[in-house]
């Protein structure tokens, strides 16, 4: 079965191909650079980049492939959460393809897809606890299988990516932030006292990350520093911009209190009755590229005796392979949606009816 994963939720243009479970092929344009002027993904500009690149990529994957259109069955598309505009292009580009086709359709959780993503790799073993960090979500899960994601907790604000990149403007690092301040902090020594692990002192699982901006911008400007300052002549940020190690001694203290929050909410989740009989722990999303984090997490499976399941680092950031992946999953179990199907915006659920047994 020849699956195309389509991804356009947020910044990333990414088309793949995944044939009976295998990758064959991936086609992705990033946008970092066109939104990097701003600080952040601006919407209206992260649609218009996908619809401009999501035909050339689609021509380039299926011709490195050396597939035609017609020897699809299966088009797998990321349908929510994500930006409404973006999401609409590979909709509309998904439906169109199936309509000139007959390809089968299935809208696929682009959450649950990052928590997939490593069966590519390797075999997931369920049920799992489930960690997705990202730019926009933050989310703990239990999992039984493709199709049976339970939340248990998710963040009420910011998401651990967004703490990155919103910390890292803040000390004016280019967006997103998450990948130099993790560079950084490897330079740097952390203080364990700077900055606050929030939202632990509750039974819920649910995280809060938007105070811990707060914590640094009130650090900044109690010890009077200047994120221009931390630059070199040219505008680049790099040793010699660092020379005293400030930067990189703040970002370690930072990545710290992110990291110790998430390993904490993730040890709650292992001794619940519900996770009991988890098998492992799938991290997945931006943020698990984190060297800290990943580190941490994968002693926590180790001291839980719980296999530790993460993707490579191109397999954790947005992909077309994940959705890929994730669809021809689904549409194993017989899964599939009708072309009435539509995107769930951002702080919308994507329903659990949303997919039906198929009947052919
Ligand atoms: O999953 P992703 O590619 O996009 C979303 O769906 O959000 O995640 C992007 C996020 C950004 O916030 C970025 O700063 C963060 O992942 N990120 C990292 C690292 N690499 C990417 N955060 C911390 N450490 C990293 N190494
Ligand atoms: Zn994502």
């Amino acid at each position: 079965m020849l699956c195309l994963g389509i991804e356009t939720s947020c910044d990333d243009t990414s088309l793949a191909l995944v044939e009976d479970g295998k990758l064959i092929g991936q086609e992705t344009s990033s946008q970092d650079k066109v939104h990097a002027l701003f600080g952040g993904v601006v919407p209206e500009l992260a649609s218009r980049e996908h619809a401009r690149f999501i035909g050339p990529l689609f021509d380039r994957l299926m011709e490195t492939a050396g597939r035609a259109a017609l020897d699809i069955d299966v088009v797998a598309v990321a349908r929510g959460p994500g930006l409404l505009g973006s999401l609409l292009v590979g909709m509309a580009f998904a439906k169109a393809l199936c309509l000139g086709t007959g390809a089968r359709l299935i809208g696929v959780n682009h959450l649950h897809a990052h928590l997939l993503a490593a069966g590519l790799e390797r075999e997931l073993v369920f049920p799992a606890v489930g960690l997705l960090v990202s730019g926009g979500h933050t989310d703990l899960y239990r999992i039984s299988g493709p199709d049976g994601f339970t939340r248990l907790g998710r963040t009420l604000d910011d998401a651990a990516g967004e703490a990155f990149d919103k910390a890292g403007k803040m000390l004016g690092l280019p967006y997103p932030a998450g990948r130099i301040m993790d560079e950084l902090a490897q330079r740097g020594k952390a203080d364990p006292k700077l900055f606050p692990r929030p939202y632990l002192d509750n039974d819920s699982l649910d995280f809060s990350f938007s105070g811990l901006k707060t914590a640094m911008s009130v650090h900044m400007a109690k010890a009077g520093i200047q994120p221009a300052g931390l630059r070199d002549a040219s505008g680049e940020l790099g040793v010699v911009a660092d020379a005293a190690g400030e930067l990189a001694d703040l970002c370690a203290s930072f990545t710290l209190a992110v990291v110790e929050t998430l390993y904490e909410k993730t040890r709650r989740a292992l001794v619940l009755p519900a996770c009991a009989d988890a098998k492992s722990v799938i991290m997945a999303g931006g943020v698990a590229a984190n060297s800290f984090l990943r580190n941490k997490i994968e002693a926590l499976a180790g001291q839980f005796n719980k296999d530790y399941i993460l993707p490579s680092s191109g397999l954790c950031t947005d992909n077309g392979a994940m959705s890929a992946y994730a669809g021809w999953l689904l549409a194993e179990k017989g899964y599939s949606h009708g072309l009435d199907l539509v995107p769930v915006p951002r702080g919308k659920a994507v329903p659990l009816d949303m997919l039906c047994a198929h009947s052919a």
